[in-house]
């Protein structure tokens, strides 16, 4: 198996960090199942479903799911742009946005970020995204390493269908 998701550019500083995560990670599933196989206690993740509806102004959103299939939670904690410098995660509370630290992605689970709820936010876009177009967006995680992920541009009132 490929660790495809392992962080490969990482400063030989951060070595250390990870190492202490790892046994951190390992102490915990340790205390969680003992019979589990080692690899099946980290989280697996992968994005679908992502675009960004056509922005009008200088801010524009952000929408995409990130599916966990391993037996261990992550966290979504940061998201860079080429589009923007200040790109930050929101949840909506009451029609109202804000600004979260994180997002859990749960094991065995989803974190969605859709259309009245919670979603990427990009403030001071560098250029105006269009419809055709697409943003690329890198998203980092407590555990799993970087994701990148290009964000199409769809029209300012587009609504993926479910299935
Ligand atoms: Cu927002």
């Amino acid at each position: 198996m490929k660790g495809r998701s392992l962080p490969r550019r990482g400063l030989p500083a951060a070595g250390a960090a990870l190492t202490a995560l790892v046994s951190l990670a390992g102490l915990t599933g340790l205390a969680g199942c003992s019979s589990a196989d080692a690899s099946e206690d980290r989280p697996r993740l992968k994005v679908t479903g992502a675009f960004m509806p056509q922005p009008v102004g200088d801010m524009a959103s952000g929408f995409l799911t990130v599916t966990n299939s391993g037996g261990a939670p992550d966290r979504l904690t940061s998201v860079t742009s080429d589009v923007a410098d200040d790109v930050t995660i929101h949840e909506t509370v009451d029609r109202r946005m804000r600004q979260v630290a994180s997002f859990d992605v749960p094991a065995d689970g989803e974190l969605r970020l859709e259309r009245g709820g919670s979603h990427l936010m990009f403030m001071g876009l560098k250029k105006s995204p269009k419809v055709g177009g697409q943003v690329s967006v890198e998203l980092r995680f407590e555990k799993t390493g970087p994701i990148e992920v290009d964000l199409p541009v769809k029209e300012p009132t587009y609504h993926p269908t479910r299935h």
